[in-house]
């Protein structure tokens, strides 16, 4: 896209819903009138809804209606191929995600929903997915088993970046994939996958991330959302760009470039588990408590307890001081 139309876009996403006046857009852009109608008429001819008033200016038909994402993303620069397959209300988007892999959906492909009424979290949880939010699931196609070990805390860095260079909020991550905000839960990663004699079939990435959806009453205390740390409701498809833009670059990181010390060392800087007292309770149910030291080359968590250092692979976290 234009560079020019890009910071129109900007700008008017900016405003969202609101006018933004010729001068203000000339100004922004350093262009005169006629060149601005010139611009706003490639983004309509691009399917952006813009609407305008001859006293107030030029005003953006939400770029908070996930039904437009698939416009948004169209002229993404990303090494994925990322399309989407946006569904208004479903169970879970993992559910249709895994049934478009089983018929052969391309890798980039994102099921997203605006409403699910069984989402589901890790180790068997509920996750509430009202309206408001950013729900989706992406099937990757990665060849290589080992390299998929670090996935999950390669999507959440993603995820801590794409947040952090679009609303300039930081966020931390909790081992192994939670984002946290002032400790309490803005996101989460649920990681699923069809692995056959060593061979991976898919992957399904499923990411929560509250936005502008309201938290329960009985998960106040523990999760948060981007409109209650912003003060205001956030346009979601732009934010899903950013998020995308930087997954797709710690995906090259770890299967192309095969650069598990970036991964590594980056999650460890925006880590908020390291360094922490924590219980942590493994799948076959063992309880362990110390304190969190490392993340291995295979991103498990390396805990320093009284009998020695003891590592997890997959289980549940809880940071006790
Ligand atoms: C967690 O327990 O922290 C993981 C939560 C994952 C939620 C996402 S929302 C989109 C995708 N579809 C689901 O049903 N769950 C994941």
């Amino acid at each position: 896209m234009d560079k020019r139309l890009r910071v129109l876009l900007d700008l008017l996403e900016e405003h969202s819903g609101e006018y933004v006046s010729g001068s203000e857009i000339a100004r922004a852009l350093g262009v005169s009138k006629p060149t601005i109608n010139r611009l706003i008429n490639m983004l309509r001819s691009r399917g952006f809804i813009i609407e305008s008033n001859p006293r107030k200016g030029y005003r953006l038909v939400s770029a908070d209606n996930l039904a437009n994402a698939e416009l948004y993303l169209a002229d993404l620069e990303a090494s994925l191929d990322y399309r989407v397959y946006y569904v208004e209300k479903c169970i879970s988007t993992q559910d249709i995600a895994s049934a478009l892999a089983e018929q052969g959906a391309h890798e980039g492909t994102i099921v997203l929903a605006e409403e699910m009424s069984g989402g589901r979290g890790r180790l068997g949880r509920k996750w509430y997915a009202l309206r408001g939010g950013l729900w989706f699931t992406l099937i990757l196609r990665p060849r290589v088993v080992k390299d998929a070990q670090l996935l999950s805390l390669a999507v959440g860095l993603g995820l801590v970046k794409g947040i952090e260079k679009h609303l300039g909020t930081k966020t931390s991550l909790k081992w192994p994939n939670d984002v946290l905000y002032d400790e309490r839960k803005l996101a989460g990663i649920l990681v699923e996958g069809k692995i056959e004699s060593n061979y991976i079939k898919y992957i399904l990435v499923g990411i929560g991330l509250n936005v502008n959806n309201e938290i329960p009453a009985e998960l106040r205390s523990t999760a948060i959302s981007l409109k209650e740390i912003k003060g205001k409701s956030i346009p979601r498809i732009p934010l899903l760009r950013s998020i995308l833009l930087q997954i797709d670059h710690y995906y090259v990181t770890l299967f192309e470039k095969k650069d598990y010390e970036e991964i590594l060392s980056e999650w460890k800087k925006y880590s908020t588990t390291i360094g922490r007292t924590v219980k942590a309770v493994t799948i076959d149910g063992r309880i362990i408590v110390g304190k969190a030291v490392d993340v291995d080359k295979n991103g498990a968590l390396v805990i320093e307890t009284s009998h020695g250092l003891e590592k997890i692979y997959a289980g549940d976290l809880e940071h006790l001081r």
